[in-house]
C-alpha cells in the first residue's frame, strides 16, 4: 500500500507499549526498536518496526540522520491563558510571604483575574500564543488548557474562547477545560456564584461546545469538596469528563472525590499520602504529578515513587500558570519528575506520553504504533535519554505532528 511518508534513519526508537494505562498497568513497558522507521498516511501511522523489515512503497521518504525518536509529549494541565504577571508575588515569597497568605490577601490567583478581565480575546491570544509556541517547541504535542482567571460567566467564556482561537492557529492538538478556580472573595456572594456555575456557566459551554472537561480547585483557600461535588455532578450530567485540582497544601478529600466522581485525572497530590496512595491504586484514576509547582514554590513533591510502587497510572504535567508553576518546557517537566518526584526516566517517559493521554481521555495519541496520530519528536542525540537527562536546553530537534514537520 502507498503511504504519505516513511520517516527512515532512527538510531532509537522508544514508545510505551500498549493502549492506555488502566489499573495497575506497569510504569515501565517501553519498546525500544533499533534503527527503525515509521510509516505514515493521512496524519496517522501506520506501520513501525525495523527500516529492514519496511517493504511497502512510501511517496517520499525522510532520513532523520541516526537520532532518537520518541512520542509527541502530551501536556495534560496548563492555564496558558492569563494576563498581567506574578512579578511581585514572587519577589514577596523569596521574601518569606507563603503562596496561600497571598492568595488570603486577595492577591495571586485573584491579581490575575483582575488583570485577564481587563483584555480583549485578541489580547488574550496574543499573550497565549507565544507561551503554547515554547511549549510545542519543547515537545507537546497535545495540550490542555484551562480557564480558571475569570469571575463571571462571560470572563470564562471568553477565556475558553481564546483558547479555542489559539488552538486553530497552532498544529498542536488543544483541548479546552473550564477551570472552577477560586470562589469570590466576599464570602457572600459563594453560593449565588456556585448556583451560577451551575445553571449557567457549565450548561453555557456544553452548548457552546467550549471545553470538554471540568476541573474545580479543591484547597482550603479555593472550594470545599461539598461544592466541587456538586459542580462535578452537573458537569457530568451535561456530558463533561471531570478532573481536580486536589491536595496541593491540604489533604482534604479532593482525591476521594475524584475517585467517586469517576475524573479522569487528580492532579498535584502534594499533600496526598498513604491513604490517597492506596486508594488510587484500586481505581483508574490517573495521579497528574506537577514538579513545576515543586521546584517555584518550594513545596513538597507529589509522591510519584510511592504513587507508582503502589502501581498508580502516574501522569506529568508542566502547570504553565504564572502564580505556581512558570514552566514552559513540557520536556522539562519529564526531567524534573525524574530529580524531585523520583521517577525512572522510563517512567517519566510513560507519564508524559501514554499516560498523559489517558488524563485527557485520549487513545490514540502518546504512542507511536500504528493506528495512532503521527505525534513524534526527533531529538538531537542518538540516545532518548537525552530527553529526560538535558536541563536548560532544548533536547527536541523536530516536532512533528500529524505526520507534519512543524518545528525543526
Ligand atoms: O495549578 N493552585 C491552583 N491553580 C494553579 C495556580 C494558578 C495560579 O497561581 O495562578 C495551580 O497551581
Ligand atoms: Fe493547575
Amino acid at each position: 500500500m502507498k503511504q504519505d511518508l516513511l520517516i527512515t534513519g532512527i538510531s532509537q526508537l522508544v514508545t510505551a507499549e500498549g493502549p492506555g494505562s488502566k489499573r495497575g498497568r506497569s510504569m515501565h513497558e517501553l519498546k525500544i526498536i533499533a534503527e527503525a522507521a515509521i510509516a505514515v498516511c493521512s496524519g496517522f501511522i501506520t506501520w513501525v518496526g525495523k527500516e529492514s523489515d519496511w517493504t511497502g512503497e512510501p511517496a517520499t521518504t525522510v532520513d532523520v540522520g541516526g537520532r532518537a525518536v520518541v512520542p509527541g509529549l502530551v501536556d495534560p494541565h496548563t492555564h496558558a491563558v492569563w494576563a498581567g504577571d506574578r512579578l511581585n508575588d514572587f519577589e514577596a515569597r523569596t521574601s518569606g510571604a507563603t503562596y496561600e497568605s497571598i492568595l488570603a490577601a486577595g492577591g495571586g490567583i485573584r491579581s490575575t483575574i483582575r488583570a485577564t478581565a481587563t483584555k480583549s480575546l485578541d489580547d488574550l491570544v496574543a499573550d497565549a500564543s507565544p507561551r503554547l509556541k515554547s511549549l510545542i517547541g519543547s515537545g507537546a504535542t497535545t495540550i490542555e488548557v484551562k480557564s480558571g482567571y475569570g469571575f463571571t460567566p462571560v470572563a470564562e467564556c471568553n477565556i475558553l474562547e481564546a483558547i479555542l482561537a489559539v488552538a486553530a492557529q497552532l498544529p498542536a492538538q488543544i483541548l479546552p477545560t473550564l477551570l472552577i478556580h477560586v470562589p469570590p472573595a466576599n464570602n457572600g456572594e459563594r453560593a449565588n456564584y456556585l448556583t451560577t456555575v451551575c445553571e449557567e456557566l457549565i450548561p453555557d459551554v456544553a452548548r457552546r461546545k467550549l471545553a470538554r472537561a471540568v476541573d474545580v480547585f479543591i484547597e482550603k483557600e479555593a472550594w470545599t469538596v461539598a461544592e466541587a461535588e456538586l459542580m462535578l455532578r452537573v458537569a457530568r450530567k451535561h456530558g463533561f469528563a471531570t478532573k481536580l485540582h486536589s491536595d496541593q497544601f491540604h489533604c482534604i478529600g479532593g482525591v476521594e472525590l475524584g475517585i467517586r466522581a469517576g475524573a479522569l485525572s487528580v492532579d498535584h497530590l502534594e499533600a496526598s499520602g498513604a491513604e490517597q496512595i492506596a486508594q488510587l491504586a484500586a481505581n483508574s484514576t490517573i495521579a497528574t504529578i506537577l514538579p513545576g509547582v515543586s521546584l517555584h514554590l518550594g513545596i513538597r513533591a507529589a509522591p510519584g515513587r510511592r504513587l507508582i510502587d503502589a502501581g498508580v497510572a502516574v501522569a506529568i504535567g508542566t502547570d504553565l500558570n504564572p502564580g505556581s508553576s512558570p514552566l514552559f518546557s513540557t520536556s522539562a517537566a519529564l526531567a524534573l519528575a525524574v530529580r524531585l518526584n523520583g521517577l525512572t526516566a522510563h517512567e517519566a517517559l510513560v507519564a508524559g506520553t501514554v499516560n498523559a493521554a489517558c488524563a485527557l481521555g485520549l487513545t490514540d495519541t502518546g504512542r507511536i504504533e500504528a493506528g495512532c496520530r503521527a505525534d513524534f519528536l526527533v531529538l538531537h542525540g542518538k540516545d532518548w535519554r537525552e530527553l529526560i537527562y538535558t536541563l536548560g536546553a532544548n533536547p527536541v530537534c523536530e516536532v512533528w505532528i500529524g505526520g507534519r514537520r512543524v518545528q525543526r
